[in-house]
């Protein structure tokens, strides 16, 4: 298997190739992290939606799910502290003028302290083979020591200049560990300057008429504004959640890593609300249920990790991160927040309004507390692509890409193949499709030889493909050839749908 730097390169390369995913806008030379959804893309994103939102909304009586507008009312941002508050540090270098987020810059240089760390327990584990206690070792080695000390003085320094909008010290932060431009290699930077993250449009048709409204950063707020609305017409009961997917836009200062970091994304979010006191128990709960969410995909369990947040943001008082191990190494996939009660407070005070819940249990009036999970549709796209992706080499030296998707999450469940282009193959095929497509997404294909058909679709995922030759007009049976392990079976025409939905049932 490639290095990881390939590998994202390679995954890149095919979803382009593939019809997964093209740069916007590409005939114009493209449009910076914003990307397009190509035809076997959108069925992939589609189907993450769909399990997503089963798993979530479906599946949980008290879960509900809302389709709220991009566009919503100024104050309402001012009230969740975006206007204030959702902002990156960013810095300058004047050699390169390349821009960098002030404490990426700063993390990064901690995390190849980290892998200094890493490699010096790696070199010792060899060393000392079975009888190796890492922790032991973490505790007493002086180089490691002296690693572990440094970082603890940067995050020391880093996050409370950034809790304190103190950019002056990030700057000097910066100079003090000595970082330079991974583009010039100098360390000729500008000031720490904050840069908020939302666009902004105009609304209304004159200039002295218009007001500025923003294109909304997490789709959170229209569930919020909206809580008491769908908890009465819904007749909700605490604690019950509020879903929604949509789009989110960010102004990001770097975007990098193809769809990890766009511009313009879709996130799935869902608030629940619980009684004040009772979040953490709540939060503990969602935590758990979500990891279980991405497992149950048939990803392996090492390839996700959880990473509480040492810097909480404006509205938490405890934050995780799910993290998967993208090429690119382990990164946010999903956060999971206890919102407290933030939000709803703070749309209460701006608005006017009570956005108080009766508890008929308690008899009681408060504003609820939130627990939140919240995850990147592109992320997890990008998590599918790059678990799916293998490249596999054969004993006759033959090789194929075979795209490993969840046969749940497959653009395509079956491909339909008549063996050749005449002696009434493609009318029977045809008929055995427009047969199967009321329930599953199919695909017609009578070009080219059978193996070339084989390998066009397990590099876009398609769990089985199905063969119509000479017996099939006998005996109405087909071959149905399963995509991981190669494996023919014959079958009746009658079982193919049958056997289909037994492998999606089982992921
Ligand atoms: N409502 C909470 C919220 O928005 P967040 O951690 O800022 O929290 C949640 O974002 C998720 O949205 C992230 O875990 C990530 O998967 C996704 N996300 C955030 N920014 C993104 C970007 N620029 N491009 C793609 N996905 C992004």
């Amino acid at each position: 298997m490639a290095n990881n730097e390939d590998l994202l390169k390679k995954i890149i390369a095919h979803a382009k190739e593939y019809g997964f995913v093209f740069q916007s806008s590409e005939i114009y030379d493209g449009l910076s992290a914003v990307y397009d959804y190509a035809q076997n893309g959108s069925e992939l994103k589609k189907n993450i939606r769909d399990y997503w939102w089963k798993a979530m909304v479906q599946m949980h009586e008290n879960i509900v799910g809302i389709d709220s507008a991009i566009f919503m009312h100024p104050t309402v941002w001012k009230a969740s502290g975006h206007v204030d508050a959702f902002n990156d540090p960013m810095i300058d270098n004047k050699d390169s003028k390349k821009r960098y987020r002030a404490d990426v810059l700063v993390e990064d240089h901690i995390a190849k302290i980290e892998s200094k760390i890493n490699k010096e327990v790696a070199k010792a584990a060899k060393r000392f083979g079975e009888s190796f206690d890492e922790k032991q070792f973490k505790e007493t080695n002086p180089r490691v020591l002296a690693n572990i000390k440094k970082i603890e003085d940067i995050k020391n320094r880093l996050y409370p200049a950034m809790d304190a909008n103190d950019m002056e010290s990030i700057k000097t932060l910066i100079e003090d560990i000595g970082i330079v431009c991974p583009i010039s290699g100098s360390k000729n930077w500008t000031e720490v300057r904050q840069f908020n993250l939302m666009f902004s449009t105009q609304m209304g048709s004159t200039a002295e008429g218009a007001s500025e409204i923003f294109l909304r950063p997490e789709t959170a707020q229209g569930i919020f504004v909206n809580y008491l609305n769908v908890q009465k017409t819904g007749r909700m009961k605490i604690p019950f959640g509020i879903a929604q997917t949509g789009k989110a836009f960010r102004n990001e200062i770097v975007a990098r890593q193809f769809i990890f970091r766009m511009r313009e994304f879709e996130q799935m979010e869902m608030q629940f609300f619980v009684r004040p006191g009772e979040e953490m128990k709540w939060y503990e709960y969602w935590k758990d249920q979500r990891m279980k969410w991405h497992q149950s995909l048939g990803i392996p369990a090492g390839k996700f990790r959880f990473h509480d947040h040492d810097k909480l943001a404006h509205y938490a008082n405890a934050a995780a991160d799910i993290e998967f191990e993208f090429p690119m190494g382990f990164k946010e996939l999903e956060g999971i927040h206890s919102r407290t009660d933030f939000d709803l407070a703070a749309h209460e005070k701006y608005s006017g309004k009570k956005l108080r819940y009766h508890d008929p249990e308690l008899n009681q009036s408060y504003v609820p507390y939130v627990v939140e999970t919240s995850i990147g549709l592109d992320r997890m796209f990008l998590a599918i692509l790059s678990n799916a992706y293998t490249e596999e080499t054969f004993e006759d030296g033959n090789s194929r890409v075979v795209m490993k998707i969840p046969p749940v999450l497959a653009p395509y469940k079956v491909a339909i193949f008549p063996l050749t282009k005449k002696d009434g193959l493609p009318e029977k095929a045809r008929e055995i499709m427009n047969d199967l497509k009321h329930d599953h997404m199919c695909f017609y294909e009578e070009k080219d030889a059978i193996g070339k058909r084989y390998r066009r679709h397990d590099a876009i995922g398609t769990p089985y493909c199905v063969t119509i030759d000479h017996q099939t007009l006998e005996d109405n049976t087909v071959t149905i050839r399963e995509r991981d392990s190669m494996n023919q079976e014959r079958i009746a025409i009658e079982s193919i749908s049958g056997v289909v939905n037994e492998r999606l049932k089982n992921i």
